[in-house]
């Protein structure tokens, strides 16, 4: 086996799903499970490894370079993944400012795997996605013969790597949940489920424009919209990263609840959601969900 091939990194698939005791799903005689994507992989946790395995087969061992802000989960992710394969990173990040403080610990830890951080002004970070302006990038990163993986990691590669999460849940629930930030995860997922089944999105940042980009996914990855889903834009808390007391406390009394360490950015969003529309009596009587835990809390 070369060290380059993911497989080689023995993920835990399929991902466990299991079901939980929870007295607000319980007396409206809703069950709920937990995929534990968090579980799959220590350093390629959740989502991660199903949309980079795909990616860093398909890269052949030229380095890998990427995008993200200064706590990207996907560039700790891919940072990881290139110290195990044994493949040079380079990450792309946000902010120019960045270059001249000290690393944070996301960012710190993507040096401590061997990534080249390379950091690009805003106003060019928007346009990294047009052709010139990518070439531009890379000249610059001294990264021109890289295999580019977009910020997050959804490429239509990605989005095929997804469709196994929902494959893996056919016939085991009714709804499948999760957290959308690109919204990559949710695309494949809702291509993979079978008959009968509906995935639910819970967008994380604000703005409204994710059903297009899942459908335009969807479209670069299978050639047409695929499975039977719906968004639900209410629980975003205002944006990427932003928070409220409410969700802290709702976060913290989850994990005392169920023993869950809760990712704050997206995991918490998804489950506080989750519980809102239990209590607004959407799901009948009997429905099997299932809340797909795409990562873990950063412990730094
Ligand atoms: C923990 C976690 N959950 C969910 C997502 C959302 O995934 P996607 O960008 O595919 O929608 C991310 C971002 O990649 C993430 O880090």
């Amino acid at each position: 086996m070369t060290g380059l091939d993911p497989a080689s990194l023995r993920p835990r698939l399929p991902s466990p799903l299991q079901e939980v005791e929870d007295e607000r799903w319980a007396r409206r005689g809703i069950r709920l499970f937990l995929k534990r994507d968090d579980l799959i992989h220590p350093d390629l946790v959740g989502n991660k490894w199903r949309k980079l395995a795909p990616n860093l087969a398909a890269a052949a061992g030229r380095p890998i370079l990427t995008f993200g802000g200064a706590y990207s989960n996907h560039l700790r992710a891919t940072a990881a993944a290139g110290r195990l394969l044994g493949l040079p990173t380079v990450g792309v990040v946000r902010g120019e400012e960045l270059a001249d403080r000290p690393l944070n610990p996301s960012l710190a830890r993507c040096v401590a795997d061997g990534m080249r951080l390379h950091f690009v002004d805003r106003p060019t970070y928007r346009r990294k996605a047009e052709p010139p302006v990518l070439g531009t990038i890379l000249r610059a990163a001294g990264a021109e013969d890289a295999y580019v993986v977009p910020e997050g990691g959804s490429n239509a590669l990605a989005v095929r790597g997804c469709r196994a999460l929902g494959e893996e849940l056919r016939g085991r629930a009714d709804v499948v949940a999760t957290a959308c930030g690109t919204g990559g995860t949710f695309a494949g997922l809702a291509a993979g489920l079978g008959a009968g089944q509906r995935a639910l999105g819970i967008p994380v940042l604000k703005g409204g424009f994710l059903t297009a980009e899942i459908q335009a996914l969807q479209k670069a990855a299978f050639g047409a919209r695929q499975g039977d889903w719906t968004l639900d834009d209410r629980f975003h808390f205002g944006g990427y990263a932003r928070t409220a007391p409410e969700l802290d406390t709702f976060a913290e009394d989850f994990e005392k609840r169920h023993g869950l360490a809760v990712e704050r950015l997206y995991v918490a969003k998804l489950l506080y959601g989750l519980v809102t529309l239990v209590e607004e009596g959407t799901f009948p009587a009997g429905t099997r969900v299932a809340a797909v835990v795409t990562g873990a809390p950063f412990t730094g």
